[in-house]
């Protein structure tokens, strides 16, 4: 069964960085392919990369001043989408338009609106201001994924993954394999929260090095993630001194890491994954940025390869879920993922009749 996709909401369609003004660029989403390039002014235009006229992909053409033209018979549109200019005649007819879609640019990343543009308001956007805080360094990247993007909603929502995935990129920052630390997870609205905490623990690597921390100091930590719809996921982790009341109070006594994910279908089958990671661990110091992006990069290289090879084993034959304790964020947010998607086909319908 085709895939179905929320569409009244926003999706990260690019990096600010990709997007530039004389070189349009083509990428799908939700199965749609879409031209994005910059006007004049900076500001960002998505169309349909898809000519009226005879459906040449319009990334293959030029920008000229605000407008796109065609690299077949030179036809241009404007950033509306509507024709502005017939090389061989003087008329515009008027289905001689393609799709515009509404772009927001936004904590570094290009933002679009793949449902009704009436309804696009950019105070949705997902926060994930951390990216362009001046208090807090950031680092993120695109990553493609060849796997339907629930799969890495899925991963990200779930913790029990990490010390047989990750057992040496994040084992010891993250979980202690063979010690069950228990799991909150708690839905409210339509957010998902996953809470993991340790209490009295001798301080991990990764906060030794980010935080100047030594073997002797022990800590609190969490690691707390919130899911929102369609794909985005927010982990918060952090450690406090132990016993400072960190799980109930102020949790400033060392500086934190948040991961970032927004997470884009490129088709059924394949995912823009758009991630970051934002510190605000001494901001002079750059290399514990690098330090940081390194690590995450590496540990979501293993989370891809094993999500490409379920999504091998999906296509081979049916299936049938099943599910254990530990997969209960990743239920959940399938379960408000699902419920949006089904009140959106309702309202749709609703207008259809
Ligand atoms: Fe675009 Fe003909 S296909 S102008």
């Amino acid at each position: 069964m085709a895939e179905r996709f929320l569409r009244n909401c926003w999706y990260v369609a690019a990096l600010d960085t990709e997007v530039v003004r004389m070189q349009p660029m083509r990428r799908t989403i939700l199965n749609e392919p879409i031209v994005l390039y910059r006007k004049r002014d900076g500001s960002p235009v998505a169309l349909e990369d898809r000519c009226a006229h005879r459906q040449a992909p319009l990334s293959k053409g030029v920008v000229k001043g605000d407008v796109i033209e065609c690299p077949y018979h030179g036809m241009r549109y404007g950033p509306d989408g509507k024709c502005v200019l017939v090389p061989s005649q003087d008329t515009i007819p008027p289905a001689a338009v393609v799709k515009s879609y509404p772009v927001v640019e936004k904590y570094k990343w290009i933002w679009i609106w793949m449902g009704n543009p009436a309804k696009a308001d950019p105070n949705l956007i997902e926060d994930f201001h951390w990216r362009d805080d001046p208090g807090w360094q950031s680092k993120g990247e695109l990553l493609p994924l060849k796997a339907n993007y629930r799969l890495l909603v899925e991963n990200l929502c779930d913790l029990t993954h990490v010390p047989f995935i990750h057992p040496t990129s994040l084992n010891e920052t993250m979980i202690d394999r063979d010690e069950e630390i228990p799991v909150n997870t708690f839905r409210s609205g339509q957010s998902v929260t996953v809470e993991r905490w340790e209490f009295n623990k001798p301080a991990p690597s990764y906060f030794r090095t980010m935080a100047g921390l030594s073997r002797d100091d022990k800590v609190d930590r969490w690691l707390n993630l919130i899911y929102t719809p369609p794909s985005f996921v927010r982990l918060d982790i952090g450690a406090a001194p132990a016993g400072n009341g960190a799980k109930d109070g102020d949790r400033s006594a060392y500086p934190t890491t948040r991961n970032m994910n927004a997470i884009t279908p490129e088709t059924d089958k394949t995912t823009h994954y758009f991630w970051a990671n934002a510190i605000n661990y001494d901001l002079e110091d750059e290399s514990l940025m690098e330090i940081d992006y390194r690590m995450v990069h590496d540990a979501f290289l293993e989370d891809l390869e094993i999500i490409e090879a379920q999504q091998e084993n999906m296509d081979a034959r049916p299936y049938a879920r099943l599910n254990m304790d530990g997969d209960t964020g990743g239920v959940e947010a399938m379960n408000v993922l699902e419920e949006a998607i089904v009140a959106e086909q309702g309202d749709l319908a609703e207008v259809a009749e």
